[in-house]
């Protein structure tokens, strides 16, 4: 829901592209999400203020809990959210998690979750990384909408059919 959630700030500030890399580090028990747009960016009084749940009470600017509750899930497993962001430039939110931390929120549904937000924006160039790094072996897949509608050749991704063999085809290779 998480990921869900900060890919839509991305979609809302108009990006055009944007990337999102979750990388499973075994060693350093981390999970590490880094989402990445174009967008419209925020202000440094925003970036400042944007993780602060309280702030938008206090002003007239409206503010969700998207980012306060990534913050404070992230913190409840030794680990941290790191925003940067230029007006007019796009932003960069980095999330740490401790990877076996018993409050970790489970992952979920990734590949479903990743299928509907590029179905729900085809305008939308979207680099999905994925990797796992382990001792003796490492695990790394990139889905890229740009070659995904190469391959589909026309074919609509907004299909039910398509959407579940792209999703089963994600899943495969995160497996
Ligand atoms: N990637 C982004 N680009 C531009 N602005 C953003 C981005 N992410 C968050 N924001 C700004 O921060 C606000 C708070 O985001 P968030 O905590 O997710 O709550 P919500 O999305 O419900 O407003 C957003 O409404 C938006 O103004
Ligand atoms: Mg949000």
């Amino acid at each position: 829901m998480h990921i869900m959630d900060i890919l839509q700030n991305s979609t809302r500030a108009k990006a055009k592209n944007i990337t999102l890399e979750v990388l499973e580090d075994i060693l350093a028990d981390t999970l590490t999400l880094v989402f990445k747009d174009d967008g419209c960016g925020m202000s440094e009084e925003m970036v400042r203020n944007v993780v602060n749940p309280f702030f938008t009470t206090r002003t007239t600017r409206k503010v969700g809990l998207g980012l306060p509750l990534l913050k404070q899930n992230a913190e409840m497993t030794g680990g941290s959210v790191e925003i940067r962001s230029k007006e007019g430039e796009g932003t960069l939110v980095t999330a740490v998690f401790g990877l076996t931390h018993i409050d970790r929120p489970p992952m979920g549904d990734l590949p479903g979750t990743l299928v509907l937000t590029i179905a729900a924006h085809p305008e939308i160039h979207f680099v999905f990384h994925f990797g796992r790094s382990n001792s003796d072996n490492d695990t790394d897949y990139v889905l890229d909408t740009d070659e995904l509608y190469e391959a589909l050749d026309g074919v609509s991704l907004q299909e039910p059919e398509v959407m579940a063999y792209i999703k089963e085809m994600v899943a495969e290779n995160i497996r």
